[in-house]
């Protein structure tokens, strides 16, 4: 077989038959997508890591950071609007890829979409349980403390004071656990449902806002960006899996992680980023739109800007309350409503974030469970993972699987890993998104666009650009750069071994007995 084949497409015409047999009811408007995305978007990002990108990364400067990831995010959030309005079906960035750049781009998004959808749900659940702990805690509950965290993850009171050890995040594993037998029963979320939850989140950080607001010191916020300060040194404590992945990415160089300054203020701009993910979740309900030219920009772009919005107010309130440096707390937002002495108040923003974080883990499994099912169906995995229960009707083997994985990555890394991956994962997605978007308007330009992205070619351009430098960022640290680097390096041999040889594309293709031109996108006036 001509390596070309690496490249075969998949028709526009093939996609939208493979999902839109599952005759999904067009029933969402443009106000269901704003609430859908805002569903998935708030979340562990804006509820944990804000207090540890403060307080590691940015100090009061985290403002800033979130100003620079939502301008990245909207360049992204526009190139995903371009391709949702040419191809509106269900399955988001994998299948952008295999009907434009081709089935090794669309196998390596698959890899990177793990990372964005089953990382990211397993770095929800740690956040889950840091908020759990500390409702249960609430209520003279107590679990043992080693019990609930990473193992080699150092466990604190309320004071910052290290109490234990960590063993195993219990708690994160028990979410997950729940969160999978619900998908495998098929209990996904109703419109309905999300809304409700969507509410509650909404309700929480406003009122956190407003209330949080007669209690800033603006003291807290000078210096707006702190001096520079060296990283921790080589040799600091680290957990097993940190030996081993610092083992085998020996060979590719030092860490160089930098807090605060300028450089501090982008590596905070990167582990935040994880607070925006989910935007894009917007474009995978494309099949279920009414009106998905008009409605899936407004939707994506419109939780974006909301988020945006309230992320930006609710750190500024954050380290406007809380010193920056005592941030560093699995749950920031509720000791920052303990500062301010309001302990009803804190309970609530608890529960709040666990309804909301709950909702978060399970479209994140979900979609991740779907992307391995549409996987499968194209033969690049195995058939195990489209087998679908006879009663449920769930993919049921599938879920199971990324429930075990999920929860392993929960029980046993710590939240800063997690997030990191994830984030590294998805900032890869995202720059592969804006270039497929440059790439379709150079080999596609009469493509039928309904929605295009303004000022091409420098929102593109900037979206990958920006992407490419907040992954760098990210990529200093050494765990995460040997882990994504010898991920990336498995997955491709697998896609070698197994994914390239049992595509059903190319099956097709052998079937036919010629190499068929692919298909071309639909154009204006098909
Ligand atoms: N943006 C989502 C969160 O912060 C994934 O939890």
């Amino acid at each position: 077989m001509a390596i070309g084949g690496i490249f075969r497409r998949k028709s526009v015409a093939q996609i939208q038959s493979d999902h839109e047999h599952g005759e999904l009811k067009r029933s969402l408007g443009a106000l269901n997508l704003v609430l859908l995305g805002i569903g998935c978007i708030i979340g562990t990002g804006i509820f944990v890591l804000t207090g540890r990108a403060a307080a590691q990364f940015a100090g009061p400067g985290i403002m800033i950071s979130f100003i620079i990831t939502g301008t990245l995010c909207a360049f992204v959030a526009l190139c995903y609007a371009e391709l949702a309005s040419v191809l509106p079906v269900s399955g988001s960035a994998y299948s952008y890829s295999y009907a434009s750049m081709g089935e090794i781009v669309a196998w390596v998004m698959g890899l990177l979409l793990v990372l964005e959808y089953g990382l990211a749900a397993s770095t929800v659940a740690v956040g889950w349980s840091g908020y759990l702990v500390s409702l249960l805690k609430d209520m003279h509950i107590v679990i043992p403390p080693e019990l609930t965290a990473a193992p080699g993850v150092a466990v604190k009171d309320a004071a910052g004071n290290v109490i234990a050890t960590g063993r195993v995040n219990l708690p994160a594993i028990v979410a997950l656990v729940a969160v999978t037998g619900l998908l495998v029963r098929g209990v996904t979320e109703s419109t309905t449902v999300n809304n409700i939850v969507v509410a509650i989140k909404l309700t929480v950080v406003i009122a956190f806002i407003c209330i949080g607001a007669f209690y800033v010191n603006p003291d807290h916020w000078t210096p707006l960006i702190p001096p520079q300060v060296p990283a921790p040194p080589e040799g600091t404590p680290m957990d097993i899996w940190s030996q081993i992945v610092r083992a085998l990415a020996g060979i590719i160089g030092g860490d160089s992680e930098v807090r605060f300054g300028v450089s501090g203020l982008i590596h905070a701009a990167a582990v935040i980023f994880f607070a925006y993910l989910g935007f894009e979740a917007v474009s995978t309900a494309g099949a279920e739109s009414r009106n998905p030219a008009r409605d899936m920009p407004i939707g994506i772009l419109g939780a974006l800007a909301v988020c945006t919005i309230l992320y930006i107010l609710t750190s500024a309130v954050l380290v406007g309350i809380v010193p920056y440096q005592s941030l560093d707390n699995p749950a920031p937002i509720a000791l920052a409503v303990n500062q301010i002495g309001l302990p009803w108040f804190a309970v609530l923003v608890k529960i709040g974030a666990i309804a909301g974080l709950s909702s978060v883990m399970l479209v994140l499994l979900y979609g991740q469970t779907r992307i391995f099912y549409t996987m499968s169906r194209d033969g690049l995995i195995p058939s195990v993972f489209a087998r679908v229960h006879p009663t449920f009707r769930t993919p049921w083997v599938n879920t199971i699987l990324v429930g075990v994985l999920a929860c392993g990555a929960a029980g046993f890394m710590s939240l800063d890993k997690l997030a990191d991956l994830s984030n590294v994962g998805s900032l890869a997605a995202f720059g592969i998104v804006c270039a497929t978007v440059i790439y379709l308007r150079i080999t596609s330009p009469g493509l039928d666009r309904p929605f295009r992205a303004p000022l091409y070619p420098l929102v593109p351009i900037l979206g990958v650009l920006m992407c490419g430098l907040l992954l760098w960022t990210l990529m200093l640290t050494e765990h995460t750069r040997g882990f994504f680097l010898i991920y990336l390096a498995v997955g491709t041999v697998l896609y070698f071994a197994y994914g390239m040889w049992n595509s059903k594309l190319r099956r097709g293709i052998l079937v036919t007995g010629h190499e068929a031109e692919p298909m071309e996108l639909p154009h204006k006036g098909d």
